[in-house]
Formats: C-alpha cells, sequence, structure tokens
C-alpha cells in the first residue's frame, strides 16, 4: 500500500501568478495556519516553454527551493493540461474537436485531443525534462500528472485511433456488426474506415451523454476515449518513474463522479488515488460521502482529497460562503471516510482569471484576522494533532453498493421507456440507506470480491457483462445477500438485449421474471403497499412474475395493482431482493429495515441522532469514530460514545455537538 509520511494539509498554489517578492511572507502565512504541503505548476506550460524547445525553469526552481527551505511537502504537477498558444498554431490537431465538431483554438484548458502524436510528443518531452530536474528532490511527496482528465474528442486522429481500437476488439466486420446489431437503419459497415465518430453529425439524438442511435457504439467510444486518456496518464507517469521510481504518482479525479473517465479503470495505474469535492450547496450530505467512498474504494486504500474550497466557488451558479465550523465540517468528512490529506484549491486567491472569485487560503484582502483564516488556522491546529494517527487507517465495510462507469453510460443511453433514468439518482437511493443508518459501505466495481461483503447492492444493474451472473449466482449461494432493482439484467456487455425473459441472467437468482414494464409519467405517482402500509413510487413499475420468490410488496394500483413489487428468493444460502420500481425513500427505508437486519450488517451506532458516524481502524487497531453533525442545528452526541475520548481536543467527548461539530472519538 502506497502511503504518504505524513499528512498533508495544503493545496494548490500558483506563486507563479504573483511577484517573488511576495512568495516567502505567503509561505509565512501558510506556516501560521499550520500548513505543510503546496500543490504547485499545474498550469504553468506557457512560462516553462515559451516557444517550442525553449525551456526554462528558472522561476520553478525558485519555487521549489523555496518551499523545500520551508520543509513544506510539494505535489508536484506536470503542466500538460493547459496548452500553450504557440501548440495550437503551430499544431492545431492537438486541440480537442467537440461533439458538434468544432476544431477548439487556443483559450480555455483541458482541451487536448488524447490522440494527437504533436500532444503527445510535446507533453513528453516537457515532462522527461522536469521528472529528470526535479525527481532528486526529497520533499517532492506526490507526483501529479496533469489536472482533471475528461472530456471527449470527436476528430480524425481519434476516428482513426478508434478503428485501430476497434479492430483489437472485434477482429472482424462480422463480429463489429453482430455487436452493435448494425442491420438496424441500414447501419451494416463493409470497411473499417466507414466507422465515423459517433457525435452531433452523426450517431446522437441529442446532447453529449444522452440518446444515441447505436448505444454499443457510443458506448464502445466512451470506453475508447477513456483508455486513450488513461494512455496519457501512463505515458506520463512512466516518464517519471524512470528518474523517481518511488514517490507516488496520482492524477486528481474528480465530478460527481466524471462520467467520462472510467474511474475503476484507471485506479489501477494509481499509486494513490487523489480526488477534487465541490459539492454544491445544496446537495445532500451523503452525495459528497459516497464520492469519498467511491474514491476509497478504487483501492481499498486511503485517499487524496486533492482539492476542495475553504470557503466559496466561483464556478457553481450559487455559491454562499460556508458557514462557521462548516469548511472544517466538510473537509473531516473526507477524512472520516479515508482522506490521508486535506487540500484546497487555493492556497492564494488569484486577481485575475475566471477564478478570482474562489476562495483562497490568503484572500484578497491578504489579512490573517479573518473568520475563514481563523477556521482555517483550528484546522491546521487539529490536523497536526490527529495526522499522524489517521494516516494509513482503513475502513471496513461488510455493506457494498455497486458502481460500474459501463452501466453508468449504457442505462442513460436507452432511448426509452422513461426519459429520466439517472443511473446516479437511482445508485444514492440505495446507498442513502446505508448513510442514513451509520453503516460502513464500500462502493465497488462488479469486479471486486463480492464474497467479502455481507451484503451486496447493485441498483439498475442493467448491462450485465460476461461472467457477472454466474459470480453472483455463487455469491448468493454461498450465503451473500444480494438487492437488485428494475431495469436490471437488459443487457450484455454491447447493449443487446438478452433474450428470454428480463431480469435476463440474472433471473434464476431472483426467483422471477419480469414480463413488462410500465413507465410512470410525469405528476402521476403509484403505490406500493409493503406491511400493510402504503408507500409512493415512481419512474418504472416492473410487471413481475414470482416463481420461488415470496413477495414482500405488491403494487396497490393500475391495472397491475396486487401484483409483485419487492420479491425476496432464498438461492442456496442467500436471499436475494428484486425492487421492481423506485420506491420513495420511506418506503425503501421501510424494506431496508428488513433487508438490513436479514443480512446482519450493523450500524455503527443506530440512527436516530441524525450525526454522520465512520470508523477508521489504525495500523496499530485502534478504533477512531468520526462522528460528524453535518447540519446547521444542534445535535446530541449517541449514548455509546460519552466516555469515549475526542481526539481533537484531548478531552472527554461533549454531550451536545453545535452546527457542523465534528469529534474523532477513542475508546
Ligand atoms: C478544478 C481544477 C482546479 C480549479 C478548481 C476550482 O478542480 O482542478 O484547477 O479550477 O476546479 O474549483
Ligand atoms: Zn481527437
Amino acid at each position: 500500500m502506497t502511503q504518504l509520511k505524513r499528512f498533508l494539509y495544503g493545496g494548490d498554489y500558483n506563486p507563479d501568478q504573483w511577484p517573488e517578492d511576495t512568495w516567502s511572507e505567503d509561505i509565512k502565512v501558510f506556516k501560521k495556519a499550520d500548513l505543510n504541503s503546496a500543490t504547485i505548476n499545474v498550469f504553468s506550460w506557457s512560462l516553462l516553454e515559451s516557444r517550442e524547445g525553449q525551456y526554462d525553469f528558472s522561476k520553478l526552481d525558485r519555487i521549489i527551493q523555496e518551499l523545500s527551505d520551508a520543509n513544506f511537502d510539494i505535489v508536484l504537477a506536470t503542466s500538460t493540461a493547459a496548452m500553450p498558444a504557440w501548440m495550437f498554431k503551430k499544431y492545431p490537431d492537438v486541440a480537442r474537436v467537440d461533439y458538434q465538431g468544432r476544431r477548439h483554438v487556443f483559450g480555455a484548458r483541458h482541451n487536448f485531443c488524447p490522440n494527437s502524436k504533436n500532444y503527445q510528443v510535446l507533453a513528453s518531452k516537457l515532462v522527461e525534462k522536469i521528472a529528470e530536474r526535479y525527481s532528486n528532490n526529497p520533499h517532492i511527496a506526490v507526483w501529479h500528472v496533469n489536472n482533471e482528465y475528461g472530456g471527449n474528442c470527436y476528430c480524425e486522429n481519434c476516428q482513426n485511433a478508434f478503428r485501430t481500437w476497434l479492430k483489437s476488439k472485434y477482429q472482424t466486420l462480422d463480429n463489429l456488426n453482430e455487436a452493435w446489431n448494425m442491420n438496424v437503419w441500414s447501419h451494416t459497415i463493409h470497411d473499417w474506415d466507414q466507422i465515423v465518430v459517433p457525435n452531433e453529425l452523426g450517431d446522437a439524438w441529442g446532447p453529449e451523454g444522452s440518446e444515441t442511435i447505436v448505444a454499443g457504439l457510443s458506448i464502445d467510444y466512451l470506453r475508447f476515449q477513456s483508455d486513450s486518456l488513461q494512455n496519457l496518464f501512463q505515458m506520463e507517469k512512466s516518464i517519471i518513474k524512470k528518474y523517481d521510481p518511488n514517490t507516488p504518482v496520482t492524477t486528481n479525479f474528480h465530478g460527481l463522479p466524471n462520467k467520462m473517465v472510467d474511474y475503476q479503470k484507471w485506479a489501477k495505474d494509481q499509486d494513490i488515488i487523489s480526488y477534487d469535492s465541490y459539492p454544491t450547496y445544496d446537495a445532500p450530505k451523503y452525495l459528497p460521502a459516497f464520492l469519498y467512498d467511491l474514491m476509497r474504494s478504487l483501492k481499498h486504500q486511503p485517499f487524496m482529497l486533492m482539492e476542495s474550497a475553504p470557503s466559496q466557488v466561483n464556478w457553481q451558479p450559487y455559491s454562499p460562503l460556508k458557514r462557521p465550523g462548516q469548511m472544517a465540517a466538510t473537509e473531516l468528512q473526507a477524512v472520516a471516510h479515508g482522506a490521508d490529506t486535506v487540500q484546497f484549491f487555493q492556497l492564494k486567491q488569484a486577481v485575475g482569471g475566471s477564478e478570482k472569485f474562489h476562495s483562497a487560503v490568503i484572500a484578497h484582502s491578504q489579512r490573517t484576522d479573518t473568520r475563514v483564516f481563523h477556521e482555517l488556522e483550528d484546522l491546521g491546529k487539529k490536523l497536526k494533532k490527529i495526522g499522524p494517527t489517521v494516516l494509513g487507517s482503513k475502513t471496513k465495510a461488510r455493506a457494498a453498493i455497486v458502481f460500474d462507469w459501463d452501466n453508468f453510460w449504457s442505462y442513460e443511453y436507452v432511448d426509452g421507456i422513461s426519459q429520466d433514468f439517472n443511473y446516479m439518482e437511482s445508485i444514492l437511493d440505495y446507498y442513502r440507506q446505508f448513510y442514513e443508518r451509520n453503516i460502513p459501505t464500500d462502493v465497488i466495481s462488479v469486479d471486486d470480491d463480492f464474497s467479502q461483503y455481507d451484503l451486496v447492492v447493485a441498483p439498475v444493474l442493467y448491462m450485465v457483462k460476461a461472467g457477472l451472473s454466474k459470480k453472483i449466482n455463487i455469491y448468493v449461494k454461498n450465503g451473500g445477500n444480494f438487492v437488485t432493482t428494475y431495469m436490471s439484467g437488459m443487457v450484455n456487455n454491447s447493449d443487446n438485449v438478452y433474450l428470454g425473459v428480463y431480469p435476463g441472467p440474472l433471473k434464476d437468482v431472483m426467483g422471477i421474471w419480469v414480463e413488462e414494464s410500465d413507465a410512470i409519467v410525469p405528476g402521476h405517482k403509484t403505490t406500493v403497499s409493503l406491511n400493510g402500509k402504503d408507500y409512493k413510487a415512481g419512474l418504472v413499475c416492473d410487471l413481475i412474475h414470482p416463481e420461488n420468490a415470496k413477495v414482500l410488496a405488491k403494487y396497490s394500483n393500475e391495472f397491475y395493482a396486487g401484483t409483485a413489487a419487492v420479491t425476496e428468493n432464498k438461492y442456496g444460502q442467500g436471499k436475494a431482493w428484486y425492487v421492481g420500481t423506485k420506491l420513495d425513500h420511506i418506503g425503501l427505508t421501510q424494506l431496508f429495515n428488513h433487508i438490513v437486519l436479514t443480512a446482519n450488517v450493523e450500524s455503527l451506532v443506530g440512527d436516530s441522532h441524525k450525526l454522520e458516524v465512520t470508523k477508521r481502524v489504525t495500523q496499530s487497531g485502534q478504533e477512531l469514530y468520526f462522528v460528524l453533525n453535518m447540519s446547521n442545528g444542534e445535535r446530541k452526541l449517541p449514548q455509546k460514545f460519552v466516555e469515549y475520548q475526542n481526539i481533537l481536543t484531548g478531552q472527554q467527548a461533549h454531550d451536545q455537538m453545535k452546527a457542523w461539530d465534528v469529534q474523532i472519538l477513542v475508546k
């Protein structure tokens, strides 16, 4: 396991935007807040290479020297995420072509074509220089490749590379035509060079990411683009490793999560996972919790919180101030779920450019007698105290939610029967069941080992890839508990429907078959009767024939009133539940009261106190309970913890938890 040498507290710092004589003063201020780390050189390509091949590292040398002298841990980025103007002029193919078919010009960032040889060569040369020059500096704690990879390109170079990718995947055109079921609408391909990118000029119906005509093609294109970007990451990483085999290399993941990049596939290439977290003001608190659990589960190891905002974020539609205490609580929420760093964007608030109103450690006022700075200082003290204890501690979960990028893509390409299919929404409906009960939960891929969990929930497992149904069957047979839902077991790897009955290869383990699915139209809700009470349901209603399964809940209206809505099947030593509709939160909570009891997955502390509670176990086996009040109201500490010690204060746990209060408790 890759572990950092110390708990990092820092973030993105752009000294090259500032006069050099301000740097030492900045560092003094950072130290005042106990910061010990800075991420630098994320977007400096144009300063490092002002003309092709003319490199100037003198400024970066001085920045690195200053930070090293201050004993800062440096997260050194490679600067390849924003290309200098000369590159666009000299090599127009470095720029991405968008979904609308437009070639981009100089201006933004994150806009390179992953299959441009020119981009690859120029980026490699730059990384080679940087790695060679700085690899011996012991203050470099982490290498930060590029920045927030994502976004697709639809250019000629990508089209050619896609054809090659397809050839190696399908070998023959017959295989390809079959996989994409191309006899529909005269799509049959007779030559590899007839394949074109699925953009708005071609296969699309709607905006990027929504319905297309041949979903199999579009899904393959996303797989290919994700692979193309991954190749770029590997390209940079292998250069760095040549010079510095030991320092961890990462790239910062982002989004809610980022749909375009299959992070589960990428995870094996990351020495340590890092994530940028920017929940909107109105995001439910279980959303960041879910994302942190996902990041931790990618390698089943602690991750870096690479970026977060000290207060406001400029780019969201509305960005209220973080309320007193809220910043620390949101940072510690990441730590509670497995982060071994707390890092911000940005350490110093820019004077110009798009992010000048994004909050920072040093704000425009450049004062330290401010509310936000005092809170940062306070958090710094706390992290200094708890960092060594927390670092490397692990989360142990007996429950898991399956999250799968192929399903993220394919489920949202589905044309019909409702336009409201939203993968994340369905996943979160179920994740929330664990969150509100304070049940530690991993967010796993279909390739993870299910047998380490007592309960595995796979909502909308629309695409069941080869081998997966067998794996589920064995898991349940051997005593596992498995839940799936409507719109599951429908298609294979290439998005072709499993003939026979729904839910295809899952029907045996579920002990049911589904004859039809009704779409619930806007404004209408249907109801489901569970344990003698009616609960609302929506989106779709599967018309289920139970075979071996017993019926737990029935529809209470429409022509299918009285038929099964939720079933439970005993299969081998285990149980499998099928939830045929989108139950509302109260209904799903009722159902999960039964499921978590049956599967015997334990809550850390019960659910009545409205606090978020997680547990990390240190390398020496000590249990750390994170108790977070993620709200603006007061909460009472659960009885279980009253005798515990709070390692943040060094005192006994306190009973009354104010808004945004956090305690880290040990026995
Ligand atoms: C992203 C980027 C940063 C910065 C922040 C602002 O996460 O990686 O460079 O733009 O957003 O929130
Ligand atoms: Zn391209």
